[in-house]
C-alpha cells in the first residue's frame, strides 16, 4: 500500500494517549481556574500542548508571540520552550479571558517573560513591531483573520522562524468544497493552508493532529 498522510487506526491514537498522556498539575491548575471562571474549553489539547513546546525548542525560540491566548494555557506551552531569558507576546480580545490568562501565567512562574496585550491583536500587533524579527508566532485566534494572521507572520518571523496555525481543518470543513464556498472560517483556513503549501516565503505541512495544525519555516 502507498504511503499516504496521517494514519487512521484509531487504536494508534489511544496508545499515543497511553504513553504521552502524562500527568501535569501546571496545566490542569491552569485549565481547573479557565472552568471555574467559565471559560469556554477551546484551548489545544495537552499533545498539542506538547508540540508547541517542542517546536519552540526546535526553533531555539526567543522571542515568540501568540495570537488567541484565552486562559494561557497554549502560552504556559510555548514558554516552557523558550530559551533562558526568552518572552512571549499574547494577544487576547477579552478583557476577561486576559485577566484569567494572567493569573495562571504568573501561577506558572511566567509573569516576567510574558505580556498579554488586550483588544483586536490587528489592532495591537504593530505596538510590537520593534521588538522582532521573531522566532515563533502561533495563531489560534478568530478564523476569518487568520490569512491576515500569517501576512503578519511572514513579515516579521526571522528566517529559519516558525508560524503554527491551530484549527487547520477547521474541524473537518475544509475537506468539504461547499463548506469553503459557504463558511466563511472555513474558506479563510482553507486560503491560510495554499498560502503555507504552495511555497512562497514559507516550506509548510500540515501536523496531523487532531483539529489539524498548519506549520511553515520561513525560509526566504
Ligand atoms: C481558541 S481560543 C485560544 C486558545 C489558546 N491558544 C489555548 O490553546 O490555550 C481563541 C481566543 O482568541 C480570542 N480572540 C478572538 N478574536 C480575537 C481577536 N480579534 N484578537 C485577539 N484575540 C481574539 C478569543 O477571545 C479566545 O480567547
Amino acid at each position: 500500500m502507498e504511503k499516504g498522510y496521517g494514519q487512521s487506526d484509531p487504536r494508534l491514537a489511544a496508545y499515543v494517549e497511553r504513553v504521552f498522556g502524562v500527568a501535569d498539575p501546571v496545566l490542569e491548575g491552569a485549565l481547573l481556574k479557565a472552568k471555574e471562571s467559565g471559560l469556554p474549553a477551546i484551548q489545544v489539547s495537552p499533545f498539542d500542548g506538547r508540540i508547541l513546546e517542542l517546536l519552540a525548542r526546535l526553533v531555539g525560540a526567543e522571542r515568540a508571540v501568540e495570537i488567541g491566548t484565552l486562559a494561557g494555557y497554549s502560552a504556559i506551552n510555548i514558554l516552557r520552550g523558550l530559551r533562558e531569558g526568552g518572552r512571549l507576546w499574547t494577544f487576547e480580545y477579552e478583557p476577561k479571558h486576559a485577566r484569567i490568562a494572567e493569573e495562571n501565567l504568573r501561577r506558572a512562574g511566567f509573569e516576567k517573560s510574558a505580556q498579554v496585550l488586550v483588544g483586536s491583536a490587528l489592532d495591537r500587533l504593530p505596538e510590537i513591531e520593534g521588538e522582532g524579527p521573531f522566532d515563533l508566532v502561533f495563531i489560534d485566534a478568530d478564523k476569518t483573520s487568520y490569512p491576515r494572521y500569517l501576512a503578519w507572520a511572514e513579515a516579521h518571523l526571522r528566517i529559519g522562524g516558525l508560524v503554527a496555525i491551530d484549527n487547520a481543518f477547521a474541524w473537518g470543513n475544509v475537506a468539504d468544497p461547499k463548506a469553503v464556498d459557504a463558511d466563511e472560517s472555513a474558506r479563510a483556513i482553507h486560503e491560510t493552508n495554499v498560502r503555507l503549501a504552495s511555497g512562497g516565503r514559507f516550506r509548510g505541512m500540515m501536523l496531523p493532529t487532531s483539529e489539524g495544525m498548519g506549520i511553515g519555516v520561513k525560509i526566504r
